[in-house]
Order: C-alpha cells, then sequence, then structure tokens
C-alpha cells in the first residue's frame, strides 16, 4: 500500500460563509466551491482552490456531527483532518487493519464530500493527526 498526492486539509470552522471570505480577502483564493449540506455526514462543506493545494472547509450540520466536538474544544476553528490519495481504498483499509490501525465508523469506505469513496483513521495512530484516506478521483 502506497499513499498518493495530498489532496486537501480539512479544516473546521464554526461560520464556513465567513471562512470563504477570509481565504478571498486576506489570501487571494479566487477559487470557492459553493457550500454543500452533507446531512447524513452531519457537516456543511466547500472546497477552497489555492495554487497548489486545497482548503475543505467543514461547519457543523446538526447536533450529531463529528464536527461539534472538534468546535467545543476549538470554538474559533483549526485543522480539523489531512486526506490522501490511495490507489484503492479497499486495499488501504485491508492494510491498516492489518497494520492495527482503527479504522473510525463502520471500518467500511463511504461516500465523502468528494463523491468518492472514504475512510478515517484514529488520530491515535497518527501522533494525534486525524487522517482521511480517499479512493484516487479520476483525472
Ligand atoms: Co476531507
Amino acid at each position: 500500500m502506497k499513499i498518493g498526492r495530498l489532496n486537501h486539509v480539512g479544516v473546521a470552522v464554526p461560520n464556513i460563509a465567513e471562512a470563504i471570505k477570509t481565504y478571498a480577502e486576506l489570501y487571494g483564493a479566487t477559487q470557492a466551491t459553493e457550500i454543500l449540506d452533507f446531512e447524513h455526514l452531519g457537516v456543511r462543506v466547500a472546497f477552497v482552490t489555492l495554487e497548489n493545494s486545497q482548503i475543505e472547509l467543514l461547519e457543523p450540520f446538526g447536533a450529531d456531527s463529528p464536527v461539534h466536538k472538534f468546535l467545543e474544544r476549538n470554538p474559533k476553528g483549526g485543522q480539523h483532518h489531512l486526506c490522501f490519495e490511495v490507489a484503492d481504498i479497499i486495499a488501504a483499509r485491508d492494510h491498516m487493519v492489518a497494520a492495527g490501525a482503527t479504522v473510525l465508523g463502520t471500518g467500511e469506505p463511504y461516500i465523502g464530500a468528494h463523491g468518492v469513496p472514504v475512510i478515517f483513521i484514529h488520530p491515535k495512530n497518527s501522533h494525534g493527526q486525524l487522517i482521511e484516506l480517499m479512493q484516487e478521483p479520476t483525472r
């Protein structure tokens, strides 16, 4: 199993529209997607595209949001996860499990905000860093 490109950095924010404005006005980001509500994932998401990076802005959506707890600990928001691409999400999941890492949720890949299957690896396995692995998008 080989980790591919860094796809995006996830950043939790209390107000996604404000955050888009900040990346545009303070950092000159010219591209941001619309804000999309993923009720079943408990998040509102927008992607801001910069020179060689993409920031995934996450705002909690609903009471059960996984981002809700993060914002309780970090009320102003902050860096939430890193997302790397993998060629085969099932092979990557099997590798993680075999290596003793904890895959969050059911342990099965599910369709994330990018429309491709993803898994999340528990922060305890990566020095406090939540890691998302996503099936490589077709380019
Ligand atoms: Co992500």
